[in-house]
C-alpha cells in the first residue's frame, strides 16, 4: 500500500516573472485556492497520509501555508466567520505534511533524491507541486496509476498526448499498449526532438517510484539543461530490466507555471465553481462578443 508521496516544489518560476519574484509559483491561486492545496488535496484522495515537500529558496510560504495560524483562527473566530474558520483549520488538517530543502537547483531527479530517507523502503507517489491534473473519471490520476501499480509492481508513470510539434517539453516514452491506456514501458527521452521522439506519449507530472530509484539518481550524470533529470534515472532502471508502466490518465493536465495555461486553468475552475460560474460565463460571454 502506497501511503507517502513527495512534491517537489522548489523550482524557481522563471516563466511566471515577476509573479514569482518573492513568492512561490506554487502559491498562485486558481480561484481562491493555491495550486500546491490541489495537489495535496489531490494525493489526500488517493490514499496518501504521508506527504515530504521538496521546497527551496524562497518557498516558506508553502510551510505557513499547511501549518496552523492560531492568530488568524481567533480573528476568524471572534469575528464569528465559522465558514471560513472551517476551511483554514481544514488545511492544516489534510495530512501529515513535512518539508526538506533542496540546496542547490541541481533539477528534478535530485529534488526526488532528497525524499530518500522520509520514503525509506516503499515505493511512493510523486507529484510535481505546479501542475493541477484535473480528473476526469470521478477517480485521482494519482490514484489511478496507483492502481497500475498494484496490479504489475514497479514504478509507473501518468501519460498524455501531445502534438508531435510540442514533444521537446517532456519526457516521452517508447512502450507498447498492453492494456486499456496501459503501457509497458521499454525507453524514455528526456526532451527529445519530434524527430528524436520514440512516440507523442509524454510524461504528465504524476509517478509511481520504488525506492530502488535512488541508486539511478546517484549514477546518472546531469542531462537536459545540465540538471539530474528523472527521466534518465529511470531510463537506466529499465535498461536494467526493471518492470516499468504508463497509464494514460483521464485528467487533463494544468501546467499552472505558464501563463497562458495559468489563466485558462483559473476560468476551468472558476467555470466548476457554482457560486461564480453564472457571472464568469456571463462576462466571458460579453467580452467575446464582436
Ligand atoms: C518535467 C519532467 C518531464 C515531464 C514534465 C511534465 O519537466 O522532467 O519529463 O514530462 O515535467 O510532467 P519540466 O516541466 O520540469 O521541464
Amino acid at each position: 500500500m502506497i501511503t507517502k508521496a513527495v512534491i517537489p516544489a522548489a523550482g524557481f518560476g522563471t516563466r511566471f516573472l515577476p509573479a514569482t519574484k518573492a513568492s512561490p509559483k506554487e502559491m498562485l491561486p486558481i480561484v481562491d485556492t493555491p495550486v500546491i492545496q490541489y495537489v495535496v488535496e489531490e494525493a489526500v484522495a488517493s490514499g496518501i497520509t504521508d506527504i515530504l515537500m521538496v521546497i527551496g529558496k524562497g518557498k516558506r510560504t508553502l510551510e505557513e501555508h499547511f501549518d496552523r495560524s492560531f492568530e488568524l483562527e481567533l480573528e476568524l473566530e471572534a469575528k464569528g466567520k465559522l465558514k471560513e474558520l472551517e476551511k483554514i483549520r481544514a488545511i492544516s488538517k489534510l495530512a501529515n505534511i513535512h518539508f526538506v530543502w533542496q540546496r542547490e537547483m541541481l533539477g528534478l531527479g535530485d529534488a526526488i533524491r532528497c525524499a530518500r530517507h522520509h520514503v525509506g523502503n516503499q515505493p511512493f507517489a510523486v507529484l510535481l507541486g505546479d501542475t493541477l491534473m484535473q480528473s476526469q473519471s470521478g477517480v485521482p490520476a494519482t490514484r489511478q496509476i496507483m492502481e497500475v501499480h498494484d496490479r504489475f509492481g514497479g514504478c509507473v508513470v501518468a501519460l498524455e498526448e501531445v502534438p508531435l510539434d510540442r514533444v521537446s517539453r517532456y519526457g516521452v516514452i517508447r512502450g507498447e499498449l498492453i492494456d486499456e491506456r496501459t503501457y509497458r514501458v521499454d525507453d524514455l527521452i528526456e526532451k527529445p526532438t519530434p524527430a528524436e521522439a520514440p512516440s507523442n506519449l509524454a510524461v504528465a507530472s504524476r509517478y509511481v517510484l520504488t525506492p530502488d530509484i535512488f541508486s539511478y539518481i546517484d549514477a546518472v550524470k546531469p542531462g537536459k539543461g545540465g540538471e539530474i533529470q528523472i527521466t534518465d534515472a529511470l531510463r537506466m532502471r529499465t535498461a536494467a530490466h526493471h518492470p516499468m508502466h504508463g497509464y494514460r490518465v483521464q485528467a487533463r493536465r494544468h501546467d499552472v507555471g505558464n501563463t497562458l495555461d495559468f489563466i485558462k486553468t483559473n476560468i476551468v475552475y472558476g467555470l466548476a465553481r457554482e457560486d461564480i460560474a453564472p457571472a464568469l460565463g456571463e462576462f466571458i460571454r460579453e467580452i467575446s462578443r464582436p
